[in-house]
């Protein structure tokens, strides 16, 4: 061989060194642009590392509902530019058709690790379509050195939280605060306004919008009630703004010092409690209020992210595999010390690592275990056209556009038509 082809041969084996890469697979997955997206980022590049892969990272919409808008066109269009998707909870029914079986990838063992009623959530006709990642359900967070201040407790009730809210708010606003406002949610046209909706209708005993057996159930009265409780936040104990705030807006709000309460997901707490945050050490969280009548209860929306793989990936062996990097146990231990994220793999809540950094993961532990499930198993493919339904009556009326009574009965009349009279 000639000097000048081995100097060819040495260059390409050092660029091949120098790029473990070149040997592997490139895979590009979905990461949120939110405030701990940074974390998904980071698990990418270091499972990439370790296989010698390459991942290429797609910038996800931080609000839940543009997601889908944006994967659902990548999906039905059978695009395999996007491998790894995150997924929402309540997704799994309208996506599921195009996500792959994990079955094969996963054993069992790695599976029953999981909070069970989330795998069950994620199976179809035995297919498992996603891979658990953290999960959620709404808290209230609340100022303790402002209930303090003025000798208040935490609320127990909505009726609680509506007096103690406008108590605490005309306080800081005499003491000079004038953008300081008692309660702060998620209150845009979108997914978050159905989770808040949910919590309101459901802590009143008004059911959860479509019963188990696909019976439509919101158009009743303690549901009619709680709508209108909230509507009379709006302008009152809540900014008008409200109307188009996602969860990061509220958080805005309240951990820049000017809300009293705020309902949010425990991402929230981490990040109140953060060095550089200025209520830091003086937040605490609880369940969300009791409505009150008969049936009245604490309610939790329940959430979560998992991790499934496209079934129009050229590289599904490899997708999966980060699919259960991303979601095993050492990433979800990291995501929780980290960011306060909830793991789903139960062990982890006996961690003392974990018990240690995050105590208020007590209070997540218990929450997820009453919290409520919107309809999405059993209205199936169906479930946005519901959500958008729902959201739209509940903004309409936080607008004060036609009571609550009123927009419920129109909204029963509309998913009774897309349901044919229930039948999903
Ligand atoms: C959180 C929840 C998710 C929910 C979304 C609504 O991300 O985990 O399930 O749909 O909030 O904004």
């Amino acid at each position: 061989m000639s000097g000048k082809h081995l100097t060819a041969l040495a260059a390409l084996a050092l660029t091949l060194a120098a790029s473990p890469a070149a040997f592997g697979v490139e895979i590009a997955v979905t990461c949120d642009t939110g405030p701990n997206g940074h974390l998904c980022n980071e698990a990418a590049r270091a499972w990439a590392e370790k296989t010698g892969n390459t991942v290429r990272i797609v910038a996800a919409p931080q609000s839940t509902s543009e997601q889908l808008g944006l994967y659902q066109q990548f999906l039905t269009s059978k695009s395999g530019d996007i491998d790894v998707f995150r997924v929402d909870v309540i997704w799994p029914g309208i996506l599921g058709s195009h996500f792959i079986d994990l079955k094969p990838y996963v054993d069992q063992a790695t599976i029953d690790q999981h909070f069970p009623n989330i795998i069950q959530g994620l199976t179809r006709d035995g297919q498992l379509l996603a891979l658990p990642w953290y999960t959620d359900a709404g808290l209230l967070y609340y100022r303790q050195d402002l209930l303090d201040k003025y000798k208040l407790k935490v609320p127990a009730t909505w009726a609680e939280l509506t007096e103690t809210a406008k108590a605490i708010q005309e306080g800081e606003r005499k003491d000079g605060n004038d953008r300081f406002f008692g309660f702060v949610f998620q209150g845009r046209a979108y997914e978050g306004l159905t989770c808040n909706a949910l919590e309101w209708i459901a802590s009143f005993g008004g059911g959860s919008i479509v019963g188990p057996d696909g019976k439509i159930t919101v158009n009743n009265p303690q549901a009619a009630k709680a709508l209108d409780l909230a509507a009379s936040w709006v302008g009152t104990i809540t900014p008008d703004g409200v109307l188009n705030y996602i969860e990061e807006d509220a958080r805005g709000v309240f951990q820049s010092g000017n809300a009293a309460f705020m309902r949010n997901w425990p991402y929230a707490y981490g990040l109140a409690e953060a060095a550089d945050s200025p209520i830091k050490g003086k937040v605490g969280a609880a369940p969300l209020p009791k409505g009150d009548g008969e049936g009245a209860r604490n309610a939790a929306t329940l959430g979560g992210w998992q991790v499934a793989v496209s079934k129009y990936s050229a590289h599904p062996k490899e997708a999966a595999d980060l699919a259960l990097y991303l979601t095993g146990r050492d990433e979800q231990k990291r995501r929780a010390l980290k960011a306060g994220l909830a793991p789903t793999i139960m062990a982890l809540y006996d961690d003392p690592e974990i018990q240690q950094a995050r105590p208020f993961f007590k209070l997540t532990r218990t929450l997820l275990d009453g919290a409520v499930a919107r309809p999405s198993a059993v209205t199936g493919e169906h479930y946005n056209e519901v959500s958008t339904l729902f959201w739209n009556a509940v903004h309409s009326t936080l607008s004060k556009n036609g009571d609550a009574a009123t927009n419920l009965a129109q909204l029963q009349k509309e998913l009774n038509r897309i349901s044919r009279g229930g039948r999903w």
